[in-house]
């Protein structure tokens, strides 16, 4: 971890306690919550097997991806998440379905090379100042020729002045915690990396947290509809990755 992104833990166990109940109570939480889920549903509609999930959070995809029926491990930076997501899965009732609990940073994995199925991160990476070392370390814990999810915040997109200042400060607005957009190309290039090839790419246009007081979401869903596939989905601001290890 960067000196860079040593706030990140704390900033995160923090916000363990309020991340449910802020982020998606509202109406463009609400919508950013649905959408992303049925992303993620259709991008791991074939996953089975042993998962691993990176920075689960409180388990907003975990959940559902137990519910498949997939056998679960998540591993996050935050201990406070942890026991969110532990509460979380326990209270759904696949406590049994998870195999462990693990604090630890996906810069370097606490598991053996090709011990997973699947390994997936969502909401992540625009955390991370190093994503070519992350995705190298998701990589090798999957199985050659298995599929790996995660997803970035596209610099090169609508909200492109919003992405510069937040490059430049280096925090997201009003948040103390360490947040960075990349571009598409520099992603592309720590795919092919990390050993993976991309299958499938998917735009999102979601509301960031810190513009909900400025009424978007009638444009963001028209945004989001159109960023799906094909040439608009370059400037969707959240771009999520199906990729496969050679
Ligand atoms: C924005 S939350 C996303 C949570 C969940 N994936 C979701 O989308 O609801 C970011 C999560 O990543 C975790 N995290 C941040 N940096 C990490 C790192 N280097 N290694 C593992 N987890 C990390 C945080 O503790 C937090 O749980």
């Amino acid at each position: 971890m960067s000196i860079r992104e040593e706030a990140n833990p704390g900033f995160y166990d923090a916000d363990s306690t309020i991340y449910d109940q802020q982020r998606w109570v509202s109406r463009s939480g609400v919508f950013t919550n649905e959408t992303q889920q049925a992303i993620v549903a259709k991008m791991t509609a074939d996953w089975d097997g042993e998962g691993l999930e990176i920075g689960p959070g409180t388990a907003r995809f975990t959940v559902p991806l137990l519910r498949k029926g997939l056998k679960m491990t998540v591993c996050d930076i935050s201990s406070g998440m942890l026991d969110v997501a532990r509460r979380n899965i326990e209270g759904a009732g696949f406590g049994k379905h998870v195999k462990a609990y693990r604090e630890g940073s996906i810069y370097e994995l606490p598991f053996e090379d090709e011990e997973f199925s699947h390994s997936i991160c969502l909401n992540v990476f625009n955390h991370l100042e190093d994503p070519g070392q992350a995705l190298s370390e998701m990589a090798r814990v999957i199985k050659s020729g298995s599929t790996l999810l995660f997803n970035y915040a596209n610099l090169c997109s609508w909200y492109f002045p919003a992405a510069m200042r937040i490059n430049s400060r280096g925090s997201a607005v009003g948040q103390e915690v360490y947040s960075t957009w990349e571009r598409p190309g520099v992603m592309e290039r720590h795919i092919r990396k990390a050993g993976l090839d991309l299958v499938t790419r998917t735009g999102h246009v979601h509301v960031p947290r810190e513009l909900e007081k400025f009424k978007l979401l009638p444009v963001v869903k028209v945004l989001d509809r159109l960023s799906r596939r094909g040439p608009l989905s370059s400037l969707a601001a959240v771009h999520f990755c199906l990729c496969r290890k050679r």
